[in-house]
């Protein structure tokens, strides 16, 4: 719906004005063969500012996540995650269809996983007839539970807990600069204790594509030959990655005003009849609310408020809010005050 004020995802950011004019002037190169002058920047500047070896661009996150597993883990091994992971609810089962891999699930209500709980679920004896426990995959935000940030002792918890077991820790960190702003760590500090992060440039920050897998160079040379088989491989993409370059440049900072929008929405339409939501775990870019009380399905929601102008995300356990790049302060008063209108009228007539 064109004008609408669509709060469904940060992916939904567009690029603007400047970012284009960047893009437009871009070098570019052919970077199957690591000859794309932006792309190289690029990588270069991520690995610098995460402090890791190297890292190697993708189109998508999908991609360099499934590519991370299949260069970590071996067909036929297994892997530890949350119930509620990205990389398991989406992408298609990519982790069981593309690497083979086994997922065992552990279920939290904040997305984190605890190593005293894994433990005596750990299999590393590489003779033994059962899956060998390769790898923790974690999250940082956590998207399904509305954008929690993973709390960085419990990464350095679990980097212990691989470094035991020698296994590898690898975070899913589409928005890890979310993270780090929330919290006050810096991304190189989130990224420490994990062997390989892969990052979006394509939520917030406002690329129109790519995402970045960082790790040292031996593991991104193994993702390198993976990603051509995952059909990865671009060509003259320096035009796209230079979208990512300015968003690193001019977008990491201006997060902290989509988490004050999502913290000013979740005050506001917590007052709306029907709907609940716990403020505080507004931690980040997202409001998740709960619609129970309403009576009505959060489908029935959403429908009712996109004929008001304002589009959100509804799934099984309620509707979630995103804040970003193309929603301004005014844009967020405005929907806060057509979801409490929407309420309110739903709770006179329903
Ligand atoms: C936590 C998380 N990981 C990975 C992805 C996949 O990123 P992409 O859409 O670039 O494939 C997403 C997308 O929303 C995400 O939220």
């Amino acid at each position: 719906m064109s004008g609408a004020i669509d709060l469904r995802s940060d992916t939904k950011t567009r690029p603007g004005p400047a970012m284009r004019e960047f893009m437009l002037a871009a070098e570019v190169g052919d970077d199957e063969s690591g000859e794309d002058p932006s792309v190289n920047r690029l990588q270069e500047d991520a690995a610098r500012l995460f402090g890791k070896e190297t890292a190697l661009y993708f189109p998508t996150g999908t991609m360099s996540n499934y590519v991370a597993l299949r260069a970590h883990a071996n067909a036929g091994e297994e892997i530890f995650v949350h119930a509620r992971a990205y990389i398991l609810l989406y992408g298609m089962a990519g982790a069981a269809a593309l690497c083979g891999l086994q997922t065992r699930c552990f279920d939290t209500p904040d997305g984190t996983l605890d190593p005293h709980e894994l433990e005596e679920f750990v299999q590393v004896d590489e003779e033994a007839d059962d899956a060998v426990t390769r790898a923790v995959v974690i999250e940082d935000t956590f998207n399904a539970l509305g954008g929690l940030v993973y709390p960085v002792a419990g990464i350095r918890d679990l980097e212990r807990f691989c470094a035991r077991h020698g296994m590898i820790l690898h975070l899913d960190g589409a928005r890890v600069f979310n993270a780090a702003l929330a919290s006050g760590v810096p991304v190189a500090e989130i990224a420490a204790p994990c062997h390989s992060v892969s990052v979006c440039l394509s939520k917030g920050l406002g690329a129109p594509m790519g995402s970045l897998l960082l790790g040292d160079e031996a593991f991104i040379a193994r993702a390198r030959r993976y990603r051509t088989q995952f059909g990865g491989a671009m060509r003259q993409v320096g035009i796209m990655a230079a979208g990512g370059i300015y968003a690193l440049e001019h977008n990491v900072d201006r997060l902290a005003d989509d988490h004050r929008r999502a913290r000013r929405l979740a005050e506001v339409i917590t007052k709306a009849p029907g709907l609940s939501v716990l403020v505080e775990r507004t931690e980040t870019n997202m409001v998740l609310a709960d619609a129970d009380a309403s009576g009505l399905s959060a489908y029935e929601i959403c429908a009712r408020l996109e004929q008001r102008g304002v589009l959100a995300d509804p799934n099984p356990y309620g509707i979630r809010f995103v804040t970003h790049l193309d929603v301004d302060d005014d844009a967020i008063e405005a929907a806060a005050a057509v979801i409490v209108e929407t309420m309110t009228a739903a709770a006179h007539t329903d």
